[in-house]
């Protein structure tokens, strides 16, 4: 959403803006869903969730079809317009209440120990600031609050390794909405101080060529009890 300065009344950027990747991801992440498995990926994702949860970086909302009835409301948070209006019409066909709110992982806009949940799938690749947004992600859970994840990383051997940074360096962050493929999530999810739940590594697609993007990660973290 385009924002309006209140003291200069000029018309700003959203805090993420990438109306190019948004048309792309629009239509692939729907082909995703049957052709490589992500609606199978997404249902694990969010089994046996309940409550109030937030989920951070929701796109264009193909996760709100995976949440399970014991979910009493979801705050879906999207900083990309186009996406977020999708996001809006998958919310109006969803089983469960879900109220899609602009915003940004870094600065989350919802009050602290507020949710028993959060979601993030395919989003830390493309956060500017992984602490800070996992930063905010403990905030906003209540203590003992459960974090699942569903995220692509580092991984491979070493020729790989160097193709993912080499990329990271140069045109994949900017063709593809932020998007970093030499991050660490677990490593991260670990200094941001979440204990690790069980979680595993898969690759997507799982047969078949392996892509800098195939290093998957799938699983809880819990934001400590105290
Ligand atoms: C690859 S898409 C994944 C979308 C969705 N989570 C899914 O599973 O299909 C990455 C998403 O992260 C969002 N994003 C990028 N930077 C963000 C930020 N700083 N805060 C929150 N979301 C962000 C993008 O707008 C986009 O919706």
């Amino acid at each position: 959403m385009p924002l309006r300065s209140a003291d200069s009344g000029k018309v700003t950027r959203g805090p993420v803006h990438h109306p190019l990747f948004a048309r792309y991801y629009a239509r692939i992440s729907v082909t995703a869903e049957t052709r490589l498995g992500m609606g199978g990926v997404r249902e694990r994702m969010l089994a046996g969730l309940s409550g109030r949860v937030i989920e951070i970086g929701a796109g264009n909302g193909l996760n709100f079809a995976h949440y399970p009835s014991a979910v009493s409301e979801v705050v879906a948070i999207e900083p990309e317009r186009l996406l977020r209006q999708l996001a809006v019409e998958a919310a109006l066909r969803s089983d469960v209440p879900v109220d899609v709110v602009p915003g940004a992982a870094e600065a989350l806009p919802v009050k602290s120990e507020a949710f028993d949940a959060a979601v993030v799938s395919l989003v830390l690749c493309s956060v500017r600031d992984v602490p800070r947004a996992l930063a905010e992600l403990r905030r906003v859970l209540r203590p003992g609050g459960t974090l699942r994840f569903f995220e692509h990383g580092k991984g491979g051997g070493r020729a790989m390794a160097y193709t993912q940074r080499g990329l990271d360096r140069t045109v994949w962050p900017r063709l593809n909405g932020g998007c970093h493929l030499a991050r660490d999530p677990i490593a991260a999810l670990r200094d941001a101080g979440f204990e690790l739940g069980p979680y595993r590594q898969l690759l997507m697609p799982e047969k078949g060529p392996r892509l800098p993007t195939s290093y998957c990660v799938l699983g809880t973290a819990w934001r400590p009890a105290s």
